[in-house]
C-alpha cells in the first residue's frame, strides 16, 4: 500500500497512472463507438441491433456497474493526476516563457489541458442527455415493439437537432486532437518510444484518432442527412 502510495506521489509513477488509465478510456471510446455504429446495420437492421445490444449490456446487472465505477475511477484519476502534474510543470519553471522554446513546448500541454476540459463538458452533456434524459426527458417513454428501452428512437431524436449533431461532431474533433496527442505520449511514458518507433507511432496515434473522429461522427451525419430515420 506504501509503494503504490509512493508510486503515485513520484512524477513517474503520475505519468504512469496519467498513461494508463488514457489507455482505458481510449478503450471504453473504441468499444462505445463500435457499439453505436450498429445504429448504421443495413437493410434497416439499426434499431433492432442497437436496442439488443443496449439491453444485453443493461442485462449485465452488477457487472456494468463494476464496469461503470471502473470507468469514472479512470476518469478521476485521469483528470486528477493530469491536473497535478501540470502544476509541478508549471512551479518547476519559474522564468516561464523566458525563451522562445519553452512557449513551443508549452503548446501541446495548453492543447491537451484546454481539449481535455472541452470534452469533460462534452461527457457531462452527454450523459445528461442520453444516460439521464434530462435534456430529453420525452426519452423515457421510448420503447420499442419488444418493450425494450429505444436507444435508436433516442439517438436519431436527438441528433435531429442541427445544433447537438453540431456540437457532438465538434467534441469528436476536439476528441480527435485530444487522443493523437495523447495516445503518442503514452509511449514515451513506457518508455518504448525511440528514434526509429516516433514517426510510427505519431502516424498510429493520428490514425486512430481520424478513425474515431469519423466512426463517431458518422452517426449524427446519417441523422442529419436522412441516411437513418424513425
Ligand atoms: C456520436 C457518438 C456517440 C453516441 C451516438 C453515443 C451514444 C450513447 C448512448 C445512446 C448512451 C446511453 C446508453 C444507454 O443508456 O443504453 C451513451 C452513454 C455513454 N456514453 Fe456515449 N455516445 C457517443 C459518443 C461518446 C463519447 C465520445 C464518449 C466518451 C468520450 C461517450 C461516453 C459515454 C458514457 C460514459 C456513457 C454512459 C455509459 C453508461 O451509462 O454505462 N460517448 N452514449
Amino acid at each position: 500500500m506504501k509503494t503504490l502510495a509512493a508510486f503515485a506521489n513520484s512524477s513517474i509513477g503520475r505519468k504512469w497512472i496519467v498513461a494508463t488509465t488514457g489507455l482505458a478510456l481510449v478503450g471504453f471510446v473504441i468499444v462505445h463507438m463500435l457499439g453505436n455504429l450498429q445504429i448504421l446495420w443495413p437493410g434497416g437492421g439499426g434499431r433492432e441491433h442497437l436496442n439488443s445490444y443496449a439491453e444485453h449490456l443493461h442485462d449485465l446487472g452488477p457487472l456494468l456497474w463494476l464496469a461503470r465505477l471502473g470507468l469514472l475511477a479512470c476518469f478521476v484519476a485521469h483528470v486528477y493526476y493530469t491536473y497535478k502534474l501540470a502544476m509541478e510543470n508549471r512551479a518547476a519553471r519559474p522564468q516561464r516563457y523566458a525563451h522562445p522554446k519553452r512557449i513551443v513546448a508549452s503548446i501541446p500541454v495548453l492543447t491537451m489541458l484546454v481539449s481535455g476540459l472541452l470534452l469533460l463538458s462534452f461527457i457531462i452533456f452527454h450523459l445528461a442527455h442520453f444516460t439521464w434524459k434530462l435534456v430529453k426527458p420525452e426519452y423515457q417513454t421510448y420503447y420499442d415493439a419488444a418493450s425494450r428501452p429505444d436507444v435508436y428512437h433516442m439517438v436519431v431524436t436527438g441528433f435531429s437537432s442541427w445544433y447537438i449533431s453540431v456540437f457532438y461532431i465538434v467534441s469528436m474533433a476536439v476528441l480527435c486532437l485530444h487522443i493523437s496527442h495523447g495516445f503518442s505520449s503514452v509511449f514515451q511514458t513506457f518508455g518504448v518510444r525511440n528514434k526509429l518507433l516516433a514517426p510510427l507511432l505519431d502516424k498510429g496515434s493520428y490514425v486512430l484518432g481520424f478513425l474515431l473522429f469519423l466512426g463517431n461522427s458518422l452517426i449524427p451525419l446519417a441523422v442529419l442527412f436522412h441516411f437513418i430515420k424513425l
